[in-house]
């Protein structure tokens, strides 16, 4: 029920009608019957969105494409991990103060962290990511955080080479693949993504070398890469995982509480099964 002391928080992108944040935060607001409500926004201009937000009461708001890294000039402070990443995907608004400060973080390592402890602990282990892309460097990052070793493969190799070299970790070329072993392979590209369901982000005999083989991508939920993964006896970590554990993570930063994470994964479940999805 919306009343006067409604809590707000919502979603800034473009597009954002398929994002499916507003279902997972909602659903943990029923469930812990807080007075919260979580609104999709797509900003004309992200600088008068920013002061509206501000200006409005706005509690905390996610930050999706294309607005991640063009947000971090509005902020008033930045945590250090997102500002290594370079992108900020969580604002959190506080008012005690009497002026409204506003800090952006980013999740989505937290998220992918949490997500690959569903299989092993990421410290001092060697993590292979496929990708370059924004997803690629919150993933990097957040695993050299946690003490991972990292590597990069990517299909421009310009590109793999430039995270490669932020993150101070080794480029493995396309070539070279088949030589490397790594407790885990975390795919960070959009290859396998409906409508391209047969797309593989690697040559799937290579699996066997990964014993844990985790991908962001959840449409579909199970994805070529995992479906091949698990038929050659790997773990698999399927794309909801990241994407419920970093917006508990964002819950968390807004309340204080820790998210219901079954509640989260079922209204993710519910929308990715409906015939609307
Ligand atoms: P995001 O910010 O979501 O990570 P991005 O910055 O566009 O998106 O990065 C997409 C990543 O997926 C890149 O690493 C891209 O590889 P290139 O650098 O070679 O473009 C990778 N990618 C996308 N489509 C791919 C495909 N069909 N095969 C291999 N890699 C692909």
């Amino acid at each position: 029920m919306i009343d006067g002391h409604t809590q707000l928080f919502g979603i800034i992108g473009d597009p954002v009608e398929h994002s499916l944040s507003p279902l997972m935060h909602n659903a943990a607001f029923a469930h812990l019957g807080l007075n919260g409500v979580y609104v999709p926004m797509r900003p004309a201009d992200l600088a008068e969105a920013f002061k509206g937000l501000r200006s409005l009461g706005f509690v905390g708001v996610s930050v999706t494409v294309p607005f991640k890294v063009a947000i971090m000039d509005f902020l008033d402070a930045i945590d250090p991990v997102a500002q290594k990443i370079g992108a900020v995907n969580t604002l959190v608004f506080e008012r005690t103060t009497g002026r409204v400060h506003c800090k952006g973080y980013n999740t989505d390592w937290l998220g992918a962290n949490q997500a690959l402890a569903e299989a092993i602990d990421p410290a001092g282990r060697t993590v292979l990511i496929v990708g370059a892309g924004g997803a690629a460097r919150a993933v990097g990052f957040g695993l050299i955080e946690a003490g991972a070793h990292v590597l990069v493969t990517n299909r421009t190799e310009a590109k793999g080479r430039e995270l490669a070299a932020q993150l101070a970790c080794p480029f493995v070329p396309a070539a070279d693949l088949a030589q490397v072993r790594a407790d885990a392979l975390i795919n960070t590209t959009s290859v396998g993504m409906d409508p391209h369901v047969h797309g593989i982000p690697i040559n799937p005999e290579l699996l066997p070398h990964f014993p844990v083989v985790m991908d962001i991508v959840y449409a579909p939920l199970e994805t070529r890469l995992l479906r091949e993964a698990a038929a050659r006896g790997c773990r698999t970590v399927d794309g909801l995982n990241m994407l419920q554990y970093q917006g508990a993570a964002q819950f968390f930063l807004w309340t204080g509480i820790e998210a219901p994470h079954a509640v989260m994964r079922q209204a993710l479940l519910d929308a990715l099964q409906s015939p609307h999805a």
